[in-house]
């Protein structure tokens, strides 16, 4: 039996996991594009493969074969430090052959399209391409294009699974369960992928969520995902179990009518002060980069409360558990398709 094999077996063998729902759900997709269409069960799927894998990495030899021989990519159409290096970290553990391909010094530059970048990585013969770009929908489009898993690492606006998954993970791993806490998500909401993809995953595992902003950073709507909508941040954190803070997407203000940071972090910014109307134990969580005195402030993002840190540890072990997931259902589909004779993915 394979190392991970045995862990996994371990997991399941342990009361706290709910083996009859683990056994009846199987990981089939090759791709991991978002949290929306995801069931319960595969994300706590995923949630509890990435246990496993915590457990690897906290070893003093933080390595296991599982994906030896295998090559991941990580292309990425917008900056970015800790996924990246997350990825590449998580990969590495795994014994894959890692390639990063920053768009600023490839053909990107010369005016290739995503999907003929992806084809020409694909005719290397790797096997799982990591993307990031600036486009909603671009790591679905370029799943439909090549037969390498797809793993998204943030399209535009739009999702970005693995971060969701792993405050998810740090949120279970802190407070024991999901079912029932309450998350508040302060910040700029509208242009944010990470808060998208918590509030999917969030409601689809039992969580009441509230999203905290100024009106304009409120997308029209939100309360059809299942949210609560709140402008008063004392209101959404005198509840909440844990505040996940987002950063204001200055990038994203093409029409320059976001508000002032002195501003935002007068009205909005989590602070050891708005702090006192939280339970005493409120988990203080942010995705990164963190903007000092603009979001949150020093004292809190380096206080008690904060969790910052662990996130990025745990996003390790959970983009382990996506990796491993994915190359395992995208050897299956080879092998079936190998069986039934159709041409070779
Ligand atoms: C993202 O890529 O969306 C980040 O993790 C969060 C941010 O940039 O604010």
């Amino acid at each position: 039996m394979s190392l991970l094999k045995e862990e996994l077996e371990r997991n399941l063998n342990k009361p706290e996991v709910d083996k009859a729902s683990l056994r009846k759900v199987a990981w089939v997709r090759k791709d991991l594009l978002g949290l929306q269409e995801l069931s319960r069960e595969e994300l706590e799927l995923i949630l509890s493969t990435a246990e496993s894998f915590k457990e690897v990495i906290s070893r003093e030899i933080k390595k296991v074969p599982t994906l030896r021989g295998k090559t991941v990519v990580n292309l990425f159409y917008e900056p970015s430090t800790r996924t990246r290096t997350s990825f590449e970290v998580a990969a590495k553990r795994l014994s894959a052959d890692v390639i990063n391909i920053s768009t600023d010094s490839s053909s990107v530059r010369k005016g290739e399209t995503l999907i003929d970048t992806g084809k020409n990585i694909e005719a290397l013969k790797v096997d799982i391409i990591v993307v990031r770009h600036n486009y909603s929908g671009a790591a679905a489009m370029l799943a439909r294009n090549v037969h390498a898993s797809v793993i998204n690492a943030g399209d535009g606006w739009h999702e970005h699974p693995t971060q969701a998954l792993l405050d998810i993970f740090t949120l279970k791993e802190k407070l024991g369960r999901i079912e029932g806490l309450n998350v508040s998500i302060v910040g700029d909401i509208a242009h944010s992928r990470v808060a998208r993809s918590n509030i999917w995953g969030l409601t689809k595992l039992g969580a009441h969520v509230t999203v905290c902003a100024p009106p304009l950073l409120i997308p029209v709507s939100i309360e059809e995902m299942g949210v609560k909508v709140t402008s008063d941040v004392e209101a959404a954190l005198k509840e909440a179990d844990a505040v996940n803070v987002l950063r204001m997407q200055f990038e994203r203000d093409t029409e320059n009518a976001f508000p002032r940071q002195l501003e935002y972090f007068k009205n909005f910014g989590i602070t050891v002060d708005r702090l006192k109307h939280a339970k005493k134990n409120i988990l203080v969580m942010h995705p990164g980069p963190i903007n000092r005195g603009i979001e949150i402030s020093s004292e809190v993002a380096d206080g008690p409360n904060s969790v910052i840190l662990e996130q990025v540890t745990n996003g390790i072990a959970v983009r382990m558990a996506v990796l491993f997931l994915v190359a395992q259902a995208h050897d299956q589909l080879r092998s079936k398709a190998r069986t039934r004779g159709a041409k070779k993915i």
